[in-house]
């Protein structure tokens, strides 16, 4: 099912992914489409909040993920710009993280699609103007009652 909410700030985004923050759970994994500055990471803070997470931290072994550590589950940010295949992936750690029992955010997964394991949630950021972005979810029945 999809979704779509317009947002005219970096607090309505935040507050939009929160939403759906909530809504998630162990073993689901978001997938981003949107240009650079479209708000990938600013989303992900908001999911961060919703999950119930605090702030971020940087992973000292993996310069490409930042980890938001929970007591019972974490969110791990994945920035893939530059990983363009399976073996990448591999020599970069990717698989030494736990998808199963934690939330996994991913921007630039186009090229990894593939090797993602869980259910995968797509989120696609349209900048509309400097201020105004248009989210759109796929996703299943959970997020019916999102955004409304
Ligand atoms: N409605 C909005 N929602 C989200 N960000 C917004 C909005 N309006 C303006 N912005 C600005 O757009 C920028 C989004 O940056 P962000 O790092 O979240 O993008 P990104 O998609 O992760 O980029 P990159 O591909 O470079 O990682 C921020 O500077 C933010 O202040
Ligand atoms: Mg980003």
């Amino acid at each position: 099912m999809t979704r779509t909410i317009i947002t005219n700030s970096p607090e309505e985004t935040i507050e939009a992914a929160a939403e759906i923050g909530r809504l998630l759970g162990k073993g689901d994994i978001i997938t981003y489409k949107g240009d650079l500055g479209a708000g990938k990471t600013t989303f992900t803070r908001g999911l961060a909040l919703g999950i119930g997470l605090g702030d971020v931290v940087t992973s000292p072994t993996f310069a490409l993920v930042n980890e938001y550590i929970g007591e019972n589950i974490n969110l791990y940010h994945f920035d893939m710009y530059r990983i363009t295949s399976e073996w990448d992936l591999e020599s970069c750690g990717f698989y030494d993280y736990d998808f199963t029992n934690n939330i996994a955010a991913v921007e630039w997964s186009e090229n990894i699609e593939k090797y993602l394991m869980g259910k995968i949630i797509n989120i696609t950021i349209n900048a509309l103007d400097e201020h105004k972005r248009e989210i759109t979810l796929e996703g299943d029945e959970r997020f019916a009652s999102a955004w409304n």
